[in-house]
């Protein structure tokens, strides 16, 4: 391997040191950048895979932006050795990829995992063989959304089934991909999950009732939980993680009157995930506000126990902050956000609470630009939580990229936003945050949900005719940083 290897426990404790002046990342700290199976795949009826939830969901008319499906997205499935090659040549340490469940077992019903597909296994086997080849560390996330549709049909995230097949398929990954690939990410931002995909709807499986989001919010729980345990017993080396879109709530004046806004977004954004897995509780609080949408009758009896399970990393995924101001009703609501990291919350509890629209740069999204929040988590995750282990396992932006006359593509934007962030991260961990590393969202421009092919979130540029990948001037300034140790010029 050209690079340490990262994320063992074995990493120092080193603090930034000067260079000449500027600041520095520890030295074994881990640059990577991420990407998830949907949304760059492809190849949805190739190598044994079966349909998930979002081929379902784009394919079904008004749910994603100009009809986009991610039939084939970015063609990585046939093109990841070139791929690879882009992270090679720009000098990554690591790579936090996800596996398409439905391509691991194909034929997974509510009551059996189903016999495993040779075909899907050898797939990532061999990109994991060409990381490895190629110095770079993989991170699997094990699940970033693509929940097979057998699933779904007998009740989804709804049904605690679900956790139990997410915990054996788990284990069937981690064993095939182990040692090669060191770090296993069970979820990938469950709110999104729950809150998107079963109370608001913008996300698959597109349903709207706010009592099986909370259902969904406690078998996604244990589906953690349950699979860390599975993981831990069948591959003790394998090192877990798992990343939550862990929310910068606050309200803008500190008025006192906006507290209990901040309390209620708080606790369904964040304490309603941190608290079980990592103390083994749900909060008071959060189970009082939603009283009136669930009695939260389907957690059993010993669950709590089964969802403690500590992770090695916590992920912390970061783009924008969240502003809160109480609602009283005497004027209209305003809920700002483009693109649902809010407009899920008002359905849960959240009646008397408004997202005020905010000032100042916004990204492609419609997204405020705000890099404190992201010193605020990481630094917050250290008190609280003080011991664990931390990694940005998202951080970037979509701009409106254009190809240049000049064959480049000039994303200063994305450049400035990187920078500030990278900042913050330097930030939290100079008040002592451990931040083991910090992967960019996204290596290539993607199928970006129900906005389709329309953001573009990549460091390198992707024209959808020909498939043609072209490094924006975001990557050669993030290669820079990278090759540099964490210098930000
Ligand atoms: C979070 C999700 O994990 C990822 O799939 C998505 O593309 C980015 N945020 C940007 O919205």
């Amino acid at each position: 391997m050209r690079h340490p290897v990262v994320f063992t426990s074995a990493h120092s404790t080193s603090t930034p040191q000067d260079d000449e002046g500027g600041r520095r990342f520890p030295p074994d700290f881990a640059w990577g950048s991420a990407t998830a199976s949907y949304q760059i795949e492809g190849a949805v009826a190739e190598g044994g895979r079966t349909p998930s939830i979002w081929d379902t969901f784009s394919h079904t008319p008004g749910k994603v932006q100009d009809g986009d499906t991610g039939d084939v997205a970015v063609d990585h499935y046939h093109r990841f050795r070139e791929d690879v090659a882009i992270m090679r040549e720009l000098g990554l340490t690591t790579y936090r990829m996800s596996v398409a469940w439905p391509r691991i077992t194909p034929d997974v019903g509510p009551d059996a995992l189903g016999p495993v597909n040779e075909e899907g296994l050898a797939f990532y086997r061999e990109l994991v063989a060409e990381l490895v080849a190629a110095g770079i560390e993989p991170a699997v996330t094990l699940y970033h959304w693509d929940l097979p549709q057998a699933l779904e049909d007998a009740g989804g995230w709804t049904d605690r089934r679900t956790a139990e097949r997410f915990a054996e398929y788990a284990v069937v990954v981690a064993q095939a991909l182990s040692p090669e690939v060191p770090t296993y990410i069970t979820l990938n931002e469950p709110w999104c999950s729950a809150y998107l995909g079963y109370a608001s709807g913008v996300h698959a499986p597109g349903r709207q009732d706010p009592a099986a989001a909370l259902a969904a919010v406690h078998h996604l729980n244990l589906a953690h939980g349950l699979a860390t345990t599975a993981i831990r017993a069948a591959v003790p080396d394998a090192r877990i993680g798992l990343t939550l879109n862990l929310a910068w709530v606050h309200s803008e004046a500190g008025d006192p009157a906006d507290d209990d806004a901040v309390r209620r977004v708080d606790g369904l954004q964040n304490r309603v995930f941190l608290d079980p897995v990592l103390e083994g509780r749900y909060p008071d609080d959060v189970l009082a506000d939603t009283a009136a949408v669930t009695d939260w009758s389907f957690i059993q009896d010993g669950d709590l126990d089964l969802v403690h399970q500590v992770p090695d990393v916590l992920g912390v995924n970061y783009y924008s902050p969240t502003v809160v101001r109480h609602w009283d009703g005497s004027r209209p609501r305003q809920i700002a956000d483009g693109h649902g990291l809010t407009v899920a919350t008002p359905w849960i509890a959240c009646d008397e609470v408004e997202f005020p629209e905010q000032p100042g740069l916004h990204t492609e999204m419609g997204w405020p630009i705000d890099a404190r929040g992201l010193t605020e988590l990481l630094v917050r995750m250290h008190r609280e939580h003080p011991g664990l282990d931390l990694m940005v396992t998202e951080n970037g932006a979509a701009f409106p990229d254009v190809l240049a006359d000049d064959g480049g593509v000039h994303d200063q934007d994305r450049i400035d936003y990187l920078r500030d962030h990278l900042g913050a991260v330097l930030d939290a961990i100079e008040q002592g945050a451990p931040v083991r590393g910090y992967f960019l969202w996204s290596l290539l421009d993607n199928f970006e949900w129900s906005f389709g092919y329309s953001k573009r979130f990549g460091i390198v540029h992707i024209d959808y005719d020909t498939q043609v990948r072209t490094l924006k001037d975001s990557a050669r300034w993030y290669s820079q940083v990278v090759r540099s140790g964490g210098a930000l010029p």
